[in-house]
């Protein structure tokens, strides 16, 4: 059985800018995938891209097994997909109300009929918003107008919900109450991809959760799966380009290589050397001595020329 989104291999760029480079994740009807991953690692892209709102290079997005690369935003709105952006993008001038009913357009999932139907039960799930209902959403507090962004999403009756950053710049308690929402929605059976950078909070509401490094999945697994170094990238990401230099030891001196590696492993490299008192390039000159060995290579070539 197919889930309900496959991101698979997932390229995309900005001008000649590598924003996602290598990026996979599923989502199942009732399951929450956090994505965490440092500032500029390529999170909010690859909602983007699900959602249409980027082009997508490389790699594939799947809905219910069929390819989505190429359909229009709200092609795929139509399909179940619905967004909150980070900034949540609310009408601050409209009404709540107003703005529940901005939601309906552009997917074209909820007949005209149906509309008014679909605004009140959002309003009924949130009460905060039924207070409100015809105050200017802009006069509201912030996780108020978070509430608000989420419920707009919802009056589509969405099968998948992309969730950016909805806990930027919220209090804790706050952040909870949406945490616990997104509990909930789990439980209707919607899947949701919650990008989040409260990565402690959003490990303990996630099914799974994917780190992001520089465009790059370093980490997937079951909260309780991830170690702490899978985490510390969710925090650290890779900074400037990690880099490691290998220089053969000076009998069989021919060139230096350079190694890219992820930042988390090179603090899991940095860590074990540290714990062993050793220094990081002999380390990895081992390490990589040892996966050679074992890759069944031979030095038979290299002797011969
Ligand atoms: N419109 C754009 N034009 C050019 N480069 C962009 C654009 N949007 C994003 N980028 C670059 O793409 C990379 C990934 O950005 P993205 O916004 O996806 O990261 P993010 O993980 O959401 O970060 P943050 O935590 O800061 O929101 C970054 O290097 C960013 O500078
Ligand atoms: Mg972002």
């Amino acid at each position: 059985m197919s889930a309900l989104l496959e991101v698979e291999s997932l390229r995309v760029t900005y001008g000649g800018v590598v924003a996602v480079r290598d990026v996979s994740l599923s989502v199942s009807p009732g399951e929450v995938v956090a994505v965490l991953g440092a500032n500029g690692a390529g999170k909010t892209t690859t909602l983007l891209a699900v959602s249409g709102l980027v082009k997508v290079r490389g790699g594939d997005v799947r809905l219910d097994g069929e390819s989505i690369v190429g359909s229009a935003p709200e092609a795929i709105a139509r399909r179940g997909v619905a967004h909150v952006p980070a900034g949540r993008g609310i009408f601050g001038g409209l009404t709540v109300a107003d703005n529940l009913r901005m939601g309906l357009y552009g997917s074209g999932r909820i007949k005209a009929d149906d509309a008014e139907e679909s605004v009140e039960q959002v309003l009924e799930a949130f009460p905060i918003l039924r207070e409100r209902r015809d105050q200017p959403a802009g006069t509201m507090s912030g996780g108020q107008q978070q509430q608000l962004a989420i419920g707009r999403a919802l009056v589509q009756k969405p099968r998948l919900l992309l969730l950016d950053e909805m806990s930027m710049g919220l209090a804790p308690a706050i952040v909870a109450d949406l945490f616990a929402l997104v509990g909930r929605l789990r439980e209707s059976g919607i899947g949701v991809v919650m990008v989040e950078q409260f990565v402690g909070q959003a490990l303990k509401v996630a099914d799974r959760a994917v780190v992001l490094e520089q465009g790059t999945v370093v980490a997937d697994g079951a909260p309780d799966e991830l170690s702490s170094d899978d985490i510390a990238a969710a925090y650290l990401g890779g900074g400037e380009e990690p880099d490691v230099t290998v220089r053969p030891a000076p009998d069989s001196a021919r060139e230096v290589l350079q190694v890219p590696l992820a930042g988390a492993a090179v603090r899991r490299l940095e860590r074990l050397a540290a714990e062993q008192g050793r220094p990081v390039q002999e380390l990895l000159a081992e390490t990589l001595t040892g996966a050679l060995a074992g890759a069944g290579t031979s030095d038979g070539e290299e002797r011969s020329s």
